[in-house]
């Protein structure tokens, strides 16, 4: 068996945080209008033009797997809508000591490519899902299309695209009575279940701190029915996992707004239109793709990137400070980041 060779990460931060995780948003556009992400009839959108080219992120994901990137995590707005999703995959997969690669989407197209991508060398997928009602997910998404992702999820898990993990952002009075027969359901069906405090990054700025339903919340309501015991080791990951009824399923909640865990934090950011970013709730962003698009030669392009990954990495700050009285949320959405 050959060793897994990682290269010593070279993108260390001045709190001491070795960064391992990249993640790359494909495209902004979306299939869904999820209320707490985007107004249905945004249209802010980036310029094709903008959006990098498959060859161009290639390159800029192949510097960063060389300077210690070990996880690549595809995400959007919807990634499936990149056309060439799979091309994308297979990519980066092919580069020297490929990263782990996983998807974030909202699953519409899943059923349709999920063996491809798992062909392709992806690794897990990770599912948006807020309700079980076919209503209540017209109602949230302002589109018909809820089986579509239970046929998305069934598809992932039969391609093993395993496990599944289904995120779910819970909203107050809308389908925050939800919580419990979610968990049900994805303990029958195996799926790993995490809950996501919603977070003042939507485009419409509906976000509002009363209205959250938070860490909390959620776990009292869970505790209603189940017993949760803490899993002891976290590292890296965001979500807090719990035992359910000792387990070994589990449930997870990632609190981003009332615990955040900023001081573990170990990802990186490259939007759809090739702009670095440190943190979802930076103020700044650097791009890199004036620079692939210059005169320069490869090498130098390989340099610069490096350069940018350094630089970004350095002026990382120690927390996204969402709880400051002078917290400013990023110009840019969630959908344009890439969540
Ligand atoms: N707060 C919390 N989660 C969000 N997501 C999108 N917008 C927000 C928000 N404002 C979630 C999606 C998806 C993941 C990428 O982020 O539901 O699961
Ligand atoms: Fe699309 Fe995800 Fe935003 Fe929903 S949360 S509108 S699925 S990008």
């Amino acid at each position: 068996m050959g060793e897994l060779r990682v290269n010593a990460s070279e993108l260390v931060d001045t709190y001491g945080r070795e960064h391992r995780d990249l993640r790359v948003s494909l495209t902004d556009r979306c299939s869904l209008r999820c209320t707490y992400c985007m107004p249905a009839d945004f249209s802010d959108w980036i310029a094709n033009g903008s959006l990098l080219t498959t060859e161009e992120l290639l390159t800029v994901i192949g510097v960063a797997v060389e300077n210690g990137i070990t996880q690549v995590r595809l995400t959007g707005g919807e990634p499936l809508l990149r056309r060439d999703i799979a091309h994308v995959i297979a990519g980066i997969n092919a580069l020297p000591n490929p990263p782990r690669i996983s998807l974030t989407t909202n699953a519409l197209r899943l059923a349709e490519v999920a063996q491809d991508l798992k062909d392709a060398g992806l690794q897990r997928v990770n599912v948006s899902l807020d309700t079980l009602s076919a209503e209540r997910f017209k109602e949230m998404t302002h589109r018909d299309r809820f089986h579509d992702v239970i046929e998305g999820i069934k598809a992932a898990q039969e391609a093993g695209l395993t496990p599944v993990k289904v995120n779910s952002v819970l909203l107050k009075g809308i389908n925050d009575h939800e919580a419990i027969p979610l968990l049900k359901h994805a303990l029958a069906n195996d799926w790993n279940l995490r809950f996501i405090e919603q977070m003042p990054l939507d485009a419409g700025d509906l976000w509002a701190r009363p209205i959250m339903v938070t860490a909390n919340d959620i776990q009292q309501e869970l505790e209603r029915e189940f017993t949760l015991t803490p899993v002891p080791t976290r590292g890296s990951a965001p979500a807090e996992e719990f035992y359910v009824d000792g387990g070994p399923a589990t449930v997870g909640i990632i609190a981003s707004v009332t615990r955040p865990f900023c001081s573990a934090c170990d990802r990186l950011r490259l939007t759809a239109d090739g702009q670095f970013r440190n943190c979802l709730f930076a103020r700044d962003e650097t791009d890199v793709r004036a620079l692939m698009r210059s005169d320069l030669t490869d090498a130098q392009k390989r340099e610069g990137i490096r350069e940018i990954l350094q630089t970004v990495t350095k002026a990382k700050l120690p927390g996204h400070g969402i709880n400051d009285p002078n917290f400013v949320k990023p110009e840019r959405p969630m959908s344009a980041i890439g969540g």
